[in-house]
């Protein structure tokens, strides 16, 4: 079955008005998260007080990551990212994939140039949008402490206040498509990526 790309949709506002970050609640249950993110789910089953007379096992739920078409190879321009939503489309899922035209940590397609991140300041959430940087191949500097990344080296830490690197989403190629599978790093405002 084809999956329908959402490259091209209009940004919806991410943030309350008012406001720079929204850091805190997570706006959907766990159910709601788990039906409307695409997430896929297994139950198995987990030794409890393993090595102890009261050892036992007790079902637990194992979510992974939905592989989502993000773009096609084809119509990525060097230094043009573009948007998508990975790995659902709650608080802070917001993304970019872009072709640096240089070799790059984890990047896909001939060049190993293409790479993809999160699109929010690892220190508070700053939003990231709009400041990607051709010339060093960086996100930033952030809007709220200046903190930029650099997308060649897995979204490490170039200048700021940040400590930690930005999440880069792992990409797979097939074909003409590119699909996101996963992310490396943790989303600001999330105690788990899958659980919002
Ligand atoms: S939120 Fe980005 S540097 Fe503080």
């Amino acid at each position: 079955m084809k999956a329908k790309l959402e490259t091209s949709k209009p940004r919806a506002p991410r943030i309350p008005e008012g406001k720079k970050h929204a850091p805190g609640k997570c706006l959907m249950s766990r159910r709601q998260f788990l039906l409307t993110s695409g997430v896929a789910t297994a139950t198995v089953m987990v030794v409890v007080n393993a090595g102890t007379p009261f050892a036992k096992e007790v079902p637990g739920v194992v979510a992974t990551y939905p592989r989502k078409l993000v773009a096609k190879l084809s119509a990525l321009k060097q230094d043009e990212p573009l948007e998508f939503a990975y790995p659902d489309g709650g608080m802070y899922a917001e993304s970019i994939v872009v072709k640096l035209g240089v070799p790059a940590g984890g990047g896909i397609g001939p060049g190993r140039d293409v790479v993809a991140f999160n699109n929010f300041c690892t220190h508070q959430g700053g939003d990231l949008a709009g400041t990607y940087k051709g010339d060093t191949k960086s996100l930033g500097a952030c809007p709220l402490h200046l903190s930029t990344y650099d997308l060649t080296r897995h979204g490490i830490l170039i200048s700021g206040q940040a400590y930690q690197s930005l999440p880069q989403v792992l990409l797979e190629l097939d074909g003409d498509n590119i699909y996101a599978v996963g992310v490396f790093g943790l989303i600001f405002g999330r105690f788990d990526n899958l659980q919002g």
